[in-house]
């Protein structure tokens, strides 16, 4: 795999003109791009088939589905060819980490999301999670990647901070991506994520992929931005391979 293939550029924009002009820049310079619930719900899967056959490129179809197993398994099955990546929550429990047959023929992985990166342990514990989960992160990202394994998820979005032991736990080809990167030259204004690395920090941790939005998007170069999280990646693979 090259470096840039393990970069994911979030289409987090309101509208498919918005979105198009970052697919005409940054698409010989990111891995995939992934539309989230935003861009879907403004422009439907019109806008999928348009990333396929138009735009000819592969995309993450990050609508972290939570809903009954029937219901999630029916959206599964509705995937269309071109999604790479898929996500549930992993709370929504073991039936719903199905992916149906005709989904995994097209080329689908589905990634179970386990605790998401802006939670804080006082967030948790108010939602009722035992103090013993809600205080330690890892253990309730290891716990959950369990769930998600158990159920044949091909792998897991988890913090940077959590990369290294869910790799330890559940081996290499346990897919693990990573949102919450921040590069050390970005700076991103009233910033929402907890728990955050640098793209060197996860990709040497262990993560296969990683997700970078607003550093790249609020850039004044976007271009430049994405050239300098490849960078990292490569770096960071380089001194992942010399670990002992
Ligand atoms: O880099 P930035 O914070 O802008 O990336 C935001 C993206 O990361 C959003 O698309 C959001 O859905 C995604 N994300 C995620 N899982 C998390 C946290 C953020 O997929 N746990």
């Amino acid at each position: 795999m090259q470096p840039r293939e393990r970069l994911i550029f979030p289409l987090d924009v309101p509208n498919k003109m918005a979105a198009e002009r970052f697919i005409s820049l940054l698409k010989d310079h990111v891995g995939l791009f992934k539309v989230g619930l935003e861009l879907f719900v403004a422009e439907g899967p019109a806008f999928l088939q348009f990333l396929t056959e138009t735009a000819r490129v592969d995309y993450f179809l990050d609508l972290k589905f939570h809903d009954i197993p029937a219901t999630v398994r029916s959206a599964l099955s509705r995937i269309m060819k071109g999604a790479r990546l898929a996500t549930v929550h992993v709370d929504t429990g073991r039936e719903s980490l199905q992916l149906n047959p005709e989904a995994r023929e097209n080329g689908v992985k589905l990634l179970g999301v386990t605790v998401l990166t802006h939670l804080r342990p006082d967030d948790l514990e108010a939602m009722g999670l035992a103090r013993e989960y809600a205080r330690d992160l890892t253990k309730l990202v290891l716990l959950r990647a369990g769930i998600a394994r158990a159920a044949v998820c091909d792998g897991v979005v988890c913090a940077g901070t959590e990369v290294k032991a869910v790799k330890e736990a559940f081996g290499p080809d346990f897919l693990v991506v990573c949102p919450g990167i921040r590069p050390a030259w970005a700076a991103v204004p009233g910033d929402d994520q907890q728990r955050v690395m640098t793209p060197y920090e996860a990709i040497k941790a262990g993560a296969d992929y990683i997700v970078v939005g607003r550093p790249i998007r609020l850039a004044a170069d976007p271009v430049d931005a994405a050239r300098k999280v490849v960078a990292e990646i490569e770096q960071g693979w380089r001194d992942r391979s010399c670990l002992p």
